[in-house]
């Protein structure tokens, strides 16, 4: 995984969060994305984002109940009124004295900026604070 910076989310999964096979439910960890993504999104400084999409994701690795889950986000694409997240999944587990770290799923999802009432917004940005966020885009 390339930098990514700071964990958006860090959050330790609790049994409250498991499926009935004992491992943590895989609708838990896409609301940790979800979050995690629009976190990213406001670094354009945008008010108010909903999910429009999410592109594209793969579980590789289960999650355990005590396992800590770091959720990295960083913006792919800026749109007219739309923003692209990638969101990087690792779980930090503790075994037996030793410390791992797994690599749990990579996700791309889609924001849509609004206003109050729900409707699209146009996001106002520059050249400047796209490449501030290392984000690679010609405008
Ligand atoms: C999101 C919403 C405001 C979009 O409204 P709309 O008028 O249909 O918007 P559009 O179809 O013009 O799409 C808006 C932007 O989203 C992008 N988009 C739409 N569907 C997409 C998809 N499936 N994948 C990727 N991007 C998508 C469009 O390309 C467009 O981007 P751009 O303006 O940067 O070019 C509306 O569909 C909505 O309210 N959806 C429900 C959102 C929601 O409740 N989410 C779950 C809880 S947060």
């Amino acid at each position: 995984m390339y930098n990514m910076g700071e964990p958006r989310i860090k959050i330790v999964a609790m049994p409250k969060d498991t499926n009935p096979s004992g491992n943590i439910f895989g609708g838990w960890i896409m609301s940790q994305i979800d979050i995690a993504g629009s976190l990213a999104a406001r670094d354009l400084n945008v008010q108010r984002v909903v999910t429009v999409a999410v592109n594209s994701m793969e579980f590789r690795e289960a999650v355990k109940v005590g396992d800590v889950l770091s959720c990295y986000g960083r913006i792919l694409k800026v749109g007219k009124t739309s923003i692209t997240a990638q969101v990087e999944v690792n779980a930090e587990r503790s075994y037996d004295g030793t410390r791992r770290c797994l690599h749990v799923t990579s996700a791309v999802v889609t924001y849509v900026n609004v206003d109050e009432d729900g409707v699209k917004r146009l996001i106002p940005h520059t050249q400047n604070e796209l490449l501030a966020l290392g984000i690679e885009q010609k405008l």
